[in-house]
């Protein structure tokens, strides 16, 4: 069958960041031709959702390292718990070890909720996430969406002004900023040696598409070279301005889904839903992103 891409129509006032593949059964060897095709989409799209049964963690694997080398660590949480899911996958769920809601007060459950602001993911790593690949093993019956905002498009629609202001800034991105932002601060000095702040531009030429886009997320707290507040008002502004709706598309997940995701150009965030009735079973795949584009230890900020 061939592989088709078909871009959603979303929100009359949209921009169109968002397409479906069809024609395609992610559950199969992937060739390279088909590979291909989809990185092409991924390119233009920057969001694609790939429809079907859910699929194994060893074929989501299997499917995501045709894309590249996979991270590696998949939890920043230093836990003895065991794991419910293959280490080789990120569980973006709100179950435990036995499959079971996550209590109210757990501790991976109060971090989990941090997904709920804008981000990209691991932009707080020295090496970021190129694709994220998530598939939905259950989903809830409401609410639950992903929202994602075009960070290309966010920044053609910045006036010339701010654009000359924060073309060549700094920003230093890490995990205990997001975090902290709902007051969940109890990193263990293990956790926080792992994970130091990192340097990452404001702005940057994405590969896939060769355009220009913000690279931002809740795990920036501040700005090299400006006062903390400016720096974070500066942050906060950008982020207010690409997350407009007309930058954002919503994803309403069936079961089954597989959406994959370029972190290089998009921000994104999990919606609420009633997480004390309802299990939520997604598991993420990351093609780690290319090395060239590593960030810098911000040594400053990590002696801190
Ligand atoms: C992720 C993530 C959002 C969601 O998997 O990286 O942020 O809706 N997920 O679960
Ligand atoms: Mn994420």
């Amino acid at each position: 069958m061939p592989l088709t891409v078909t871009p959603f129509d979303h929100a009359p006032a949209g921009i169109g960041f968002a397409a479906e593949i069809t024609g395609l059964d992610v559950a199969q060897p992937l060739d390279d031709e088909a590979r291909d095709a989809v990185v092409a989409a991924l390119d233009e799209y920057a969001v694609v959702v790939i429809r079907g049964a859910p699929i194994s963690e060893e074929a989501q694997v299997a499917f995501a390292r045709r894309f590249g080398p996979l991270e590696a660590n998949n939890g920043v949480l230093n836990t003895d718990i065991k794991r419910r899911i293959s280490p080789d996958l990120v569980d973006v769920s709100n179950l435990d070890e036995d499959h079971a809601l996550l209590g109210r007060e757990d501790r991976r459950r109060l971090f989990n909720l941090g997904n709920r602001l804008w981000h990209t993911d691991s932009s707080f790593k020295r090496i970021a996430a190129k694709y994220s690949m998530l598939n939905a093993h259950t989903v809830p019956p409401e609410g639950g969406e992903t929202q994602f905002c075009d960070m290309r498009a966010a920044w053609d629609a910045l006036d010339p002004a701010t654009r000359d202001t924060v073309r060549d800034l700094i920003a230093v991105h890490c995990i205990r900023t997001s975090r902290g932002l709902l007051g969940f601060d109890t990193f263990s000095d293990a956790e926080r040696a792992a994970l130091p702040p990192v340097r990452r531009p404001l702005v940057r030429v994405h590969p896939g598409s060769g355009r220009e886009c913000l690279y931002l997320a809740s795990h920036a707290g501040h700005v090299l070279g400006r006062p903390v507040a400016e720096g974070r008002l500066i942050i906060h502004d950008l982020m207010e301005h690409a997350t407009q709706a007309r930058f954002v598309f919503t994803h309403s997940w069936r079961l089954g889904d597989l959406l994959i995701w370029d972190n290089r150009c998009t921000m994104h965030r999990a919606r609420p839903f009633d997480t004390a009735r309802y299990k939520r079973d997604m598991r993420r795949a990351t093609v780690l992103e290319d090395a060239a584009l590593a960030a810098e230890v911000d040594d400053e900020s990590a002696a801190a």
